[in-house]
């Protein structure tokens, strides 16, 4: 199994490259969701949590365009070395049908890292809310909020290799992971293993809270804030969140009641990921109370909630 490099993207992405790489394997994590394990140490030395790739099947023309998908996390080789990266994705449409045929030892067509990834922590306690197939972004954000593990070592990349200064102990993270029912739940072993506060919600009640993942995201708010009119006050609080939007907007509504800071991961949908095609604009704010377009795949496709125009 090799990779092969494709021509270089534009230059509006330094970071990233275009490859062909092999699948290491395919793993069912859920109904309908599955883990794609591809081999590449320099997109796992590269990558930082919250970016993306955009994939495709390669030199083929259908799908012609790639989609995109977070990073779920890097996994490392048997030397404890960064081997690749993982996917996890949600089958829903004509390219999602066509992964979930590709089997260990084929290639993927895949360029990225792409996007901005969440801010570097600096808080003392941690607030993620996941809805759906929006918890893709998370294994990687817990690890390094954890400090189990050090992302874009590679040098020379625009942000430099990260490290979180304080690492945070797994009872200051709580993660509120909801979805439809139980048998759509992705990764809850993993997240149990690191010890971390897991709320988990389902729509029938068939796991964890019945109802909204945002009820449990609003008590986490109310014991952790002052009272919302009051300000607030003690430890240093971040919210991140991925899901879908009405979710999110949901989110960011509770985050500026508790005034508690907030970054939202869009899920815009993309043609190129690079910046060309303006196929994934989305509103923001502007000092002077105006709005103008940005778009999700560069400036993204994390924003802080306050700037978005939701
Ligand atoms: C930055 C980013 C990261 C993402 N990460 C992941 C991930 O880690 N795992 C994952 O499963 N998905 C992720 N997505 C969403 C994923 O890209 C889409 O689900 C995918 O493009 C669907 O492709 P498809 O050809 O299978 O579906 P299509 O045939 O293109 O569409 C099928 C149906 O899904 C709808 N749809 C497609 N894309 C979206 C979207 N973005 N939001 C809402 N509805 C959509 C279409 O309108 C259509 O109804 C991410 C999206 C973005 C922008
Ligand atoms: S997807 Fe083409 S500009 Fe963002």
């Amino acid at each position: 199994m090799s990779t092969l490099t494709l021509p270089p993207l534009p230059g509006l992405v330094p970071c990233a490259r275009q490859l062909v790489v092999p699948i290491v394997e395919q793993t069912r994590l859920a109904r309908d969701t599955y883990r794609l394990r591809l081999a590449s140490p320099e997109l796992a030395n590269a990558v930082v949590p919250g970016q993306f790739f955009m994939v495709r099947p390669p030199g083929q023309t259908d799908p012609l365009l790639g989609r995109p998908f977070a990073l779920y996390d890097v996994w490392l080789d048997a030397s404890g070395e960064p081997g690749g990266i993982d996917l996890v994705y949600l089958v829903v449409g004509k390219m999602t049908g066509v992964m979930r045929t590709w089997q260990a030892g084929e290639s993927v067509e895949i360029w990225g890292p792409l996007g901005n990834g969440f801010p570097l922590l600096t808080c003392d306690k941690l607030l993620i809310v996941a809805g759906g197939i929006g918890n893709t972004p998370f294994p990687a954000v817990l690890r390094e909020a954890l400090g189990l593990h050090r992302y874009g070592t590679e040098a020379g990349l625009d942000h430099g290799p990260r490290h979180v200064a304080r690492p945070l102990a797994p009872a200051d993270i709580t993660l509120c992971y909801g979805v439809r029912s139980a048998e759509f739940l992705a990764g809850v072993d993993h997240f149990e293993s690191l010890g971390i506060d897991l709320k988990l919600a389902t729509d029938d009640g068939s796991r964890g809270h019945k109802g909204f993942v945002t009820q449990p995201a609003e008590e986490w708010l109310k014991t952790h804030t002052a009272t919302p009119a009051a300000g607030r006050t003690g430890p240093k609080l971040a919210v991140y969140c991925c899901g879908p939007e009405p979710m999110m907007h949901a989110v960011a509504r509770l985050a500026a009641k508790y005034q508690a800071p907030c970054w939202l991961s869009l899920e815009s949908p993309m043609a190129c990921g690079f910046g060309a095609c303006f196929s994934c604009v989305t509103k923001v704010k502007q000092p002077d109370g105006d709005w103008d377009y940005r778009r999700t795949c560069v400036e993204g496709p994390i924003f802080p909630a306050e700037v978005l125009d939701l």
